[in-house]
């Protein structure tokens, strides 16, 4: 992670955030506070139903916080678990084309294309319909779809749930490289219930009881 490029570097800050949904007693996020303000590799940890998937959706803006304050200055891009659920085109080529911005020119739209499969491993793959691909290939074409839309933040909500082991290990390569490209650098916060990725993020938190744990180093990381 680094300190320069602090014009152009994204920004969350979660201030005292409590949230419930509807009907529900007591604060699923209660007086949540963290702060991610260097590109990295941020991965949040928590048990089935300790409200990782609402901590998503609070920071995308689908819901709002019931008291509390998100800063946010980041333009932020979505994986879900289940790319199927995410993806609208037949093929790769026109799924990356309703995310990008039209209003340039076709050789500029040919070379972005070029350039985001190069970034996710998946070079050649422009005219491959997108029922022909693995589940680590669609995992793969969200995330380029995300960075075409000129993305900063990339948030991913398990995104190697439903992967085997060889598909998860490339999107999770795919993510650390993203995050450590030291031209332009990523931020990605990727929520995971498998422990043996955590050695790939740079800072590690809990989600528990509404809270998020401080930011810790994955070699040091316990669960609470
Ligand atoms: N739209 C909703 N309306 C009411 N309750 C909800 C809604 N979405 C989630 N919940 C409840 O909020 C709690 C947290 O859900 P959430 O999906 O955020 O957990 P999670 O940590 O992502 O769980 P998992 O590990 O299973 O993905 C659960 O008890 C769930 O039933
Ligand atoms: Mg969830």
């Amino acid at each position: 992670m680094r300190d320069s490029l602090e014009n152009e570097i994204p920004h969350i800050k979660f201030k005292d955030v409590s949230f419930s949904y509807p009907g529900k007693k007591g604060n699923l996020i209660f007086k949540c506070n963290f702060t991610i303000k260097k590109p990295g590799f941020w991965m949040v940890v928590g048990r089935n139903g300790s409200g990782k998937s609402t901590l998503i959706k609070l920071i995308n803006g689908i819901i709002k916080p019931k008291t509390g304050v998100i800063n946010l200055k980041a333009n932020i891009g979505t994986v879900l678990q289940n790319p199927d659920h995410q993806i609208l085109m037949p093929n790769c080529r026109s799924e990356l084309l309703i995310n990008i911005n039209q209003n340039i020119s076709q050789n500029e739209i040919n070379r972005k294309i070029e350039y985001v499969l190069d970034q996710v491993g998946m070079t050649g793959f422009e005219k491959r319909p997108v029922n022909t691909l693995s589940g680590g290939q669609k995992q793969r074409l969200t995330i380029a779809c995300a960075l075409i839309g000129d993305r900063n933040f990339i948030v991913l909500d398990e995104p190697t749930a439903l992967l085997d082991q060889t598909s998860q290990l490339k999107v999770l390569k795919t993510i650390k490289n993203l995050t450590s490209n030291h031209k332009k650098p990523l931020s990605a916060l990727w929520i995971t219930h498998r422990y043996e990725e955590l050695t790939y993020a740079d800072a590690v938190a809990e989600l528990k009881n509404g809270f998020l744990s401080s930011w810790q180093e994955p070699s040091k990381f316990r669960y609470n």
